[in-house]
């Protein structure tokens, strides 16, 4: 098989467009990936969109693929997962992890949920390539999914504050816009006239001393943009802003 990429517009802030998606699906689909919250964009799409993917999927006997990591940092949207917003979750397998909701990234822990039939075959290969998560880290995450949630509680309402933060600093920039993130950690920044990201991003770092992902990095669609994360304090966002302002201003004619 060999994967098609369908970009969502970016006029309509990267959301799902599920006739777009549909359009390029048929009897030789085998899955359809879904990354909701999105990395890069923060986007979280419309359940509606989400159920009409999910049945053409099903027409098809397509698995939808959710990838749903940045599910807990969802902020004005509706946070239930596509299983659970669809009438058929049996087509449905998510991917979850516990590296952004309780940042244990260097833990390498996540999961996959789904058919049993489906699973039981992951597992094989599962087992054969990484054998298993140590235990260590797997009662780590136990402990992170059962015990007090505080802590991720403080460091969800930190998030959300630092989006409003960034949100509100990129629109009192003149020639940068970026659709509102409603979820994950990024702002997919489209700042005027850049059409090659990696050379911006090289600029910025070299010249402003800031550090932005090319757009570039995540497909074709995305040349022209830079993904800024908000995974970083008040203060560093604030510093960070200032210096993208300042870079922004001296490259505009
Ligand atoms: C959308 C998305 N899915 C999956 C992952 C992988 O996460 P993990 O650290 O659990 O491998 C990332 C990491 O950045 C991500 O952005």
């Amino acid at each position: 098989g060999h994967p098609v990429e369908v970009p969502m517009p970016a006029e309509t802030g990267y959301g799902l467009d599920a006739n777009r998606l549909i359009a390029e699906m048929g009897a030789d689909t085998a899955a359809v990936v879904l990354t909701t919250p999105s990395n890069p964009t923060g986007q979280v799409f419309d359940p509606e969109a989400i159920r009409a993917v999910v049945e053409a999927a099903a027409d098809c006997g397509a698995y939808v693929i959710a990838d749903e990591v940045y599910a807990g940092l969802t902020y004005d949207r509706d946070p239930r997962g596509i299983a659970a917003l669809t009438g058929h979750p049996e087509h449905v397998l998510t991917v979850g992890s516990c590296s952004k909701t309780y940042a244990m990234t260097g833990w390498r822990l996540g999961w996959l949920a789904g058919d049993r039939t489906v699973i039981d075959e992951v597992v094989k290969i599962h087992e054969s390539t990484t054998a298993c998560a140590s235990s260590v880290a797997q009662n780590a995450a136990i402990a992170a999914l059962t015990g007090p949630q505080e802590p991720f509680e403080e460091m969800y309402d930190a998030f959300e504050e630092r989006r409003d933060y960034v949100v509100e600093r990129i629109a009192g920039i003149d020639g940068l816009t970026a659709p509102r993130p409603d979820g994950a950690f990024y702002a997919f920044l489209d700042p005027e006239g850049v059409t090659d990201s990696l050379a911006f991003a090289k600029y910025l770092l070299g010249e402003h001393g800031v550090v932005l992902a090319p757009g570039s990095g995540f497909g074709d669609a995305g040349e022209g943009n830079l993904r800024l994360s908000f995974a970083a304090s008040l203060d560093e966002l604030e510093e960070g802003l200032d210096r993208i302002a300042a870079g922004v201003a001296a490259r505009s004619p």
